[in-house]
């Protein structure tokens, strides 16, 4: 696992951005499965800035979800599907047959979970998965606990991320599953960049890098991944 630091979150922010955009480089029909949440907000900014200035073609590549609150429909504020439609998917001009998304809103998430599997496995895997960590350690929704064996799944959602979670809904929200790709995914995935900015996630990064590999901290697979790097800010770093 490669770990690099920047100066600040811009810093970071740009260069997460320069890994898409250098995979985009590199395989022009990349698959590409980006997490929503604050820490990439920037790198999807910048992304769409040098989309369009640099005239970046994103025209042959595909993104698939990386995890979605169950119940939560995408026109909600709060929904993973909002957030990327609204920072990365419209800014970039990601035509909606490149976008594959969890339908959180389904009466069958074990079927929905099937057919992502399954595409997946279809599209030949995934490329480059661009990743945040929560403040339990997971990645996607897979919880302290989540087994690496698993590929896409429904989960109870961790009292942790019920509670942090509300920070992304205008209004009191009830969290209780999510659906996610799984850590199996993950360690399948060509490259994976976990992005981390701010103090408050100093303690869990440096549990990630120097804690003992385990299931209670999911994030510390991505030291068995054989190219995964962990890019953070100073603040981030500074534990
Ligand atoms: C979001 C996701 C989550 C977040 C994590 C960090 O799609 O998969 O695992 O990446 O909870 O969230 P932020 O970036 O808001 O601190």
């Amino acid at each position: 696992m490669q770990i690099s630091v920047y100066r600040d979150y811009q810093t970071l922010s740009f260069q997460a951005a320069d890994r898409i955009i250098e995979m985009v480089g590199q395989k022009p029909d990349a698959v590409l499965c980006l997490a929503a949440g604050d820490t990439p907000r920037l790198t999807y900014d910048t992304l769409a800035e040098r989309a369009a200035s640099e005239n970046i073609d994103f025209s042959q590549c595909t993104f698939v979800g990386l995890d979605e609150w169950v119940g939560i429909p995408p026109e909600n504020e709060g929904s993973c599907h909002y957030f990327l439609q609204k920072h990365l998917f419209e800014p970039v001009r990601i035509s909606s047959d490149q976008i594959h998304l969890f339908d959180a809103l389904t009466s069958d998430p074990d079927d929905e979970c099937r057919k992502m599997n399954q595409l997946i496995s279809t599209l030949g895997g995934i490329d480059l998965m661009l990743v945040g960590i929560g403040m339990n350690g997971h990645i996607g929704f897979n919880e302290p606990g989540a087994s690496p064996e698993r590929y896409a799944h429904v989960v109870n959602l961790d009292e942790a991320t019920q509670t942090v979670g509300q920070k992304y809904f205008r209004q009191p929200t009830v969290l209780r599953q999510g659906i996610t790709l799984g850590l199996k995914h993950l360690l399948e995935a060509r490259k994976v960049i976990l992005i981390a900015n701010g103090a408050k996630k100093a303690g869990v990064i440096k549990q990630t890098i120097e804690g003992p590999i385990t299931p209670e901290l999911p994030a510390t697979i991505l030291r068995m991944h054989r190219n995964s790097e962990v890019m953070l800010d100073e603040e981030a770093a500074s534990g």
